[in-house]
């Protein structure tokens, strides 16, 4: 191939990829702007508040969930009891945060805490009740025997479990009820779904004070 011909076909090569990464560019951001989502440089400039990041970051969640129904937080509020978060506002009054050495905090982080916190709490609930997501084999879910979660104690944790012959954490109790009464294959410690069930059933004990040991 002559020289100056492989520099006209490199030339092409180059037009194009250039022609195709700035219709990727383009593409995202008009798919950006469709969904409505706030730039960084939008919220830095005070376009949005810290409502209307939170807003925006529930929004994108919730597409990319397309399962789930648009409003299954709010829903299963409705449908079941569900202990809310503490309230973390004062943090934005007075004089909290000055010295703080990360600084103040914003109404962005006390939304952002108590939503995803909410959710998590939320979730566990979902399951909880839900003998699908428990893997029951009998169709059996843990509100039967355990409505809005009571006498599941977490507070009493850990403990002396006879029939398990050693110190039980809560996780090992819950696994116990998924094996026994429920009839599924127990979760992992650090499965997405046993960490929402331990969520869920700490939040619904809120304000009781922890007593480990206790039967
Ligand atoms: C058919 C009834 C039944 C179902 C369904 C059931 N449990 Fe239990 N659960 C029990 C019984 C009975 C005990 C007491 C066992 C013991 O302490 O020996 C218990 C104990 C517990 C405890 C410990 C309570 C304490 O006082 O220490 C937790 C936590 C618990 N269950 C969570 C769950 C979860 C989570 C589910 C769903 C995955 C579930 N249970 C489903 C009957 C049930």
């Amino acid at each position: 191939m002559r020289k100056n011909t492989r520099s006209v076909l490199l030339a092409a090569l180059c037009a194009a990829c250039a022609a195709v990464l700035w219709a990727t560019y383009n593409y995202s951001v008009a798919a950006d702007c469709d969904a409505g989502i706030q730039s960084v440089a939008e919220v830095a400039a005070g376009k949005v508040g810290g409502k209307g990041l939170a807003d925006a970051h529930m929004d994108q969640w919730k597409r990319r969930n397309p399962v789930r129904s648009k409003d299954w937080v709010a829903e299963e509020k409705e449908r079941h009891k569900i202990q809310p978060p503490a309230d973390n506002s004062y943090l934005l009054k007075g004089e909290q945060g000055k010295g703080h050495s990360y600084g103040q905090y914003t109404e962005l982080d006390i939304l952002t805490w108590s939503r995803e916190t909410e959710k998590m709490v939320v979730e566990g609930s979902r399951i909880f009740h839900s003998a699908t997501e428990l893997g029951s084999t009998v169709a059996v879910s843990c509100d039967m025997c355990h409505p809005d979660a009571a006498n599941t104690h977490p507070e009493t944790y850990p403990k002396f479990q006879a029939q398990m012959g050693r110190v039980a954490l809560l996780r090992d109790m819950i696994n116990w009820c998924i094996e026994h009464p429920v009839r599924g294959k127990r979760f992992e410690a650090d499965d997405p779904k046993m960490r929402a069930l331990e969520a869920y059933i700490f939040a619904q004990r809120k304000g009781t004070p922890l007593n480990y040991g206790k039967h």
